[in-house]
This record gives C-alpha cells, sequence and structure tokens, in this order.
C-alpha cells in the first residue's frame, strides 16, 4: 500500500456532513483517515459505517485522564465542513469540543490545516465571520472559501459544496509533506 500520512478529517454540524463518508472513503487510499466530529457533526452520517470505511472509531468527545490515545498522530487537518459557529469559536481559541481543541492545538503545532466554511450567505455577511476567517488565515489555514457559492438568498440558485477544490489542497499536502516540508 502506498505511504499515507494521517489525516485528521474535522467535521462540524452542516449539512454537506452527510457526504463525508463518501469522500472519506476515497481518501482511505492516500491517507490514514481518523475522522472527528462535533456533537452535532456527528448526526449527520452513521458513525459506525465511518469506523468501518476508516479504521478507526470516530472520536467525538475528550478522552478520560489516563486513558490511551486511541487516534495515530495527526499529520494534517481538514476541518469540512466547518460551520459558522465552529469557523468563529476556533479563531477565538475557545476549545468546548474535541473538535475545537483538536483544530487549537493544530494551529499551535503548525501542522498543515484545510478548511471549508459552509455556510448561508446571510451568516457570511456577519462581520464576526469575516473577522474569523481573517485571523485563521493569518494563523496560515489554508480556507477554501468561495462566497459566490454559498446556500443563500436565492434560493433557486444551486450551489455544491467544493469536496474538489478540498481533495486537490489535500493532494498538495500530501507531496509537501512526503518532501519532508511543512506547509506553506
Ligand atoms: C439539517 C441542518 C443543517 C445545518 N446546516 C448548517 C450549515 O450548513 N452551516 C452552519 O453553519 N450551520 C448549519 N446548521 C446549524 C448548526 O448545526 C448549529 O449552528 C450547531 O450549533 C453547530 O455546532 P458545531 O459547530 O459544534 O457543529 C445546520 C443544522 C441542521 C439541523
Amino acid at each position: 500500500m502506498a505511504w499515507r500520512p494521517v489525516l485528521y478529517l474535522i467535521a462540524s454540524g452542516a449539512a454537506p456532513a452527510r457526504e463525508l463518508p463518501a469522500v472519506a472513503a476515497e481518501l482511505t487510499g492516500e491517507w490514514d483517515t481518523c475522522v472527528i466530529t462535533t456533537p452535532e457533526g456527528s448526526r449527520f452520517f452513521d458513525t459506525g459505517r465511518m469506523a468501518e470505511l476508516t479504521g478507526h472509531p470516530v472520536r467525538t468527545s475528550f478522552k478520560d485522564p489516563g486513558a490511551p490515545d486511541i487516534l495515530p498522530a495527526a499529520s494534517a487537518f481538514a476541518a469540512a465542513p466547518a460551520t459558522f459557529n465552529t469557523i468563529n469559536k476556533w479563531a477565538a481559541g475557545i476549545s468546548d469540543t474535541l473538535a475545537l481543541g483538536l483544530l487549537n492545538e493544530a494551529i499551535g503545532l503548525g501542522r498543515p490545516i484545510v478548511t471549508v466554511p459552509w455556510l448561508n450567505a446571510a451568516l457570511a455577511r456577519h462581520p464576526a465571520f469575516g473577522h474569523s476567517v481573517a485571523i485563521l488565515r493569518e494563523c496560515g489555514v489554508t480556507v477554501l472559501l468561495d462566497e459566490e457559492n454559498l446556500p443563500g438568498d436565492d434560493e433557486q440558485r444551486r450551489v455544491s459544496f467544493p469536496w474538489e477544490q478540498l481533495r486537490a489542497e489535500l493532494a498538495r499536502i500530501r507531496v509537501t509533506l512526503a518532501s519532508g516540508g511543512s506547509s506553506g
């Protein structure tokens, strides 16, 4: 099997999380994929089925003190989909879910991180969101965000989650890791 760095794929409670099992199944050829969700995110897909697909339990809550780590250490992080709520809390350094705790630590560790916020257009215009995205970018997080492609004001306009862009960014990160670099 090909070299597979460890990817923490971190989902929060947005509708595209329903598509995560298919995405994780595709990624497992290239990445040793570990899925973590917020408590809300865990409602969007079958976590038991996801564990079978990835070979790792889906983690949602903090482990008990003294309990061993059940996941290998991460080489890279993908927070996708990321809700308005999770993006704002992450930028503010709040760690009240395991998902946020891992994402906050990831910034401190300097590991490659990509995120795809997914929220409606009205929420995207809230000033806190713009600040949060700017903070995360300053911290070196790659934020894949096209404000013209968000569910929104015009319900007739079809939008789709940019899984392809996420896959392309992960491929780029994997090449950088293979050459021994950090992301950049
Ligand atoms: C069916 C459904 C779809 C949702 N889709 C979104 C979404 O696309 N983006 C978003 O920011 N919140 C969405 N929400 C609301 C979030 O789940 C909610 O704000 C939650 O508190 C987020 O918590 P988390 O960030 O810890 O996952 C959705 C909720 C439901 C029930």
